[in-house]
């Protein structure tokens, strides 16, 4: 891949790309709000203060960059508030999983977009609860509707990418054993191959292609 950006890359999902990444010999990093000691391990190069919902902390990063080429973005960072409809708060808490899951991915993309050369790729680590031929349960308001919304921003930068030889990759991790999910699901190991290897086959021609990590295509 040569050089990769992650997103939310302290935790989860995102510090196991890293380790991944960094384990083929790709040159890594790792951008979060505050490292953890396990990222700090690793051994990649840390930007620590990228606060995705926030204008002036992607700018620095941006600045941080200069012109250093990104070979793949992966927007990775994201956050799940269980909203019920019922809920007091549901309205700020829709709008917060707005501004972390759908305007985040966009805000860096855009951001790091010149940083990025022909032959290049943008992934977003989105969620099949974005869909909405697979809801067959409702609740999570502010989730299910930021996901959808990170997967029509999707369709539109592979749109406006694809002339500069960028493509997209539209991906669901799995249910992965995260804080997120209270530690249920599938280990980040296996999401994370999944996921590179998704990566890995995404090409102009199939770009943004709503792909399970496993290989199976998702509705839309
Ligand atoms: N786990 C699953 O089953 C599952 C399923 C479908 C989709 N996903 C998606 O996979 C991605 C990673 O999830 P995960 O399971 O690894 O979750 P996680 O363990 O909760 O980690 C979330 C990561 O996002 C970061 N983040 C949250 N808000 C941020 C902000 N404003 N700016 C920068 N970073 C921020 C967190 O950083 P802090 O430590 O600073 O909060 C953390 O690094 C998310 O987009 C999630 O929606 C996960």
């Amino acid at each position: 891949m040569g050089t990769v950006l992650v997103t939310g890359a302290n935790r989860g999902i995102g510090l196991e790309l890293c380790r991944q990444l960094k384990a083929r010999g790709e040159e890594v990093i790792a951008a979060c709000r505050k490292p953890s000691q396990e990222l700090q391990n690793l051994g990649v190069e840390v930007k620590e203060g990228v606060d995705v919902t926030d204008d002036a902390s992607v700018q620095s990063l941006s600045q941080w960059l200069g012109d250093r080429k990104i070979d793949v973005l992966i927007n990775n960072a994201g956050i799940l508030n269980r909203d019920l409809l019922d809920d007091e708060g549901l309205f700020d808490s829709v709008r917060w999983q707005f501004e972390v899951n759908s305007v985040g991915p966009l805000r860096v993309t855009k951001a790091l977009k010149n940083n990025i050369p022909s032959g290049g790729k943008v992934a977003i680590v989105t969620s099949r609860m974005g869909s909405i031929e697979d809801n067959t349960s409702g609740r999570y308001y502010g989730y299910r509707m930021s996901k959808a919304a990170v997967n029509m921003a999707a369709m539109s930068l592979s749109h406006d990418l694809k002339p500069e030889g960028v493509s997209v990759a539209l991906l669901h991790p799995g249910m992965v054993a995260t804080d997120m999910t209270g530690h249920n699901g599938i280990s980040t190991q296996e999401s994370a191959k999944g996921l590179l290897d998704r990566i890995d086959h995404t090409n102009l021609d199939n770009t943004c292609t709503f792909w399970h990590q496993n290989g199976q295509r998702l509705p839309w």
